[in-house]
């Protein structure tokens, strides 16, 4: 199994290796976006998109000169020189390191960190299988949660309660009692056969797989619906489903105290999930 393997500026390093100034604006005030993909079999699943979402990012926070094409052709590098099969890609982008001062600094180049490490998909596809429990959580995040930025910590307390709870996730929910996403997943109901989820505003993140999702489940001919639900409405629902870049489609039996459905995975998740293997295998082919 390769160890992990990290690209700073086109340079191949272990991860464990990098050094990365303390006067980072990433590490001082989470001035930084990120990426996550998946790598299958040593290929990158929906790597247009993610590059999509991290230009948006880019621009959202006013981070210029990044030339996402070079990004591109480091991390396939860096794939590569694992080489890596089964594996996910972090991608993290900072301001650059400066003397610490809130205002852009005037000449300082952006940091371009990503590394590459083994993914060991079994623990996952097993609670893929036997469906996952949730927690739900107050939403305490900011207001640009449509950015994907390393502003992390209100999702780190978030799932931190949901681990203490022997949860895996935390569905969090806003001030009006409507639900926006997951800690680092979207999530979806199934209510009177309809599959719904959260619309794209700027309480959620665009996430990658949530949209691929909706056209799969388009072109399935399965009903969709993106619309704001309540509590109520997921501790009612026929079926809950998370999904996200390494979770894929993961059925939730249990939120907070109440069982989903028979408390096993429901039929539309399992379709669900069945298609969306059928298309990484297609894309593998
Ligand atoms: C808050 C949040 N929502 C949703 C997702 C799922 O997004 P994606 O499908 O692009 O992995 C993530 C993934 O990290 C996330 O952090």
């Amino acid at each position: 199994m390769p160890e992990p393997l990290a690209n700073v500026h086109g340079q191949l390093m272990l991860l464990d290796d990098v050094k990365i100034s303390a006067q980072d604006r990433g590490f001082l005030f989470g001035d930084a976006v990120y990426e996550v993909l998946r790598i299958y079999q040593g290929r990158a699943w929906l790597e247009d998109e993610h590059f999509e979402r991290l230009k948006n990012s880019l621009a959202a926070i006013r981070i210029s000169g990044v030339d996402l094409d070079r990004l591109r052709r480091r991390m396939h590098e860096t794939i590569a020189a694992g080489p890596f099969g089964e594996a996910m890609v972090y991608i993290h982008v900072t301001r650059g390191a400066a003397p610490r001062r809130h205002a852009f600094p005037s000449d300082t180049a952006p940091l371009e960190f990503l590394f590459v490490k083994d993914y060991d998909d079994r623990p996952t596809a097993q609670a893929r299988l036997e469906g996952t429990k949730v927690i739900t959580y107050p939403d305490i995040r900011w207001g640009r949660c449509d950015i994907k930025s390393t502003n992390l910590l209100a999702n780190v307390l978030a799932n931190q309660t949901a681990a203490e709870a022997g949860a895996s996730e935390a569905l969090l929910y806003l001030p009006d009692g409507t639900m926006s996403e997951a800690s680092h997943s979207s999530y979806f109901i199934v209510a009177g056969g309809t599959v719904c989820t959260t619309p794209l505003k700027s309480n959620i993140l665009p996430g990658i797989t949530r949209n691929f999702l909706l056209r799969l489940a388009q072109k399935a001919d399965i009903p969709v619906r993106e619309h704001t639900m309540r509590r109520e409405d997921v501790y009612q629902a026929q079926e809950v489903f998370l999904t996200g870049t390494t979770s894929e489609v993961l059925p939730v039996v249990r939120v907070d105290d109440k069982s989903i459905g028979d408390g096993r995975p429901g039929p539309v998740s399992k379709r669900l999930l069945t298609l969306h293997e059928q298309a990484v295998h297609a894309f593998l082919s």
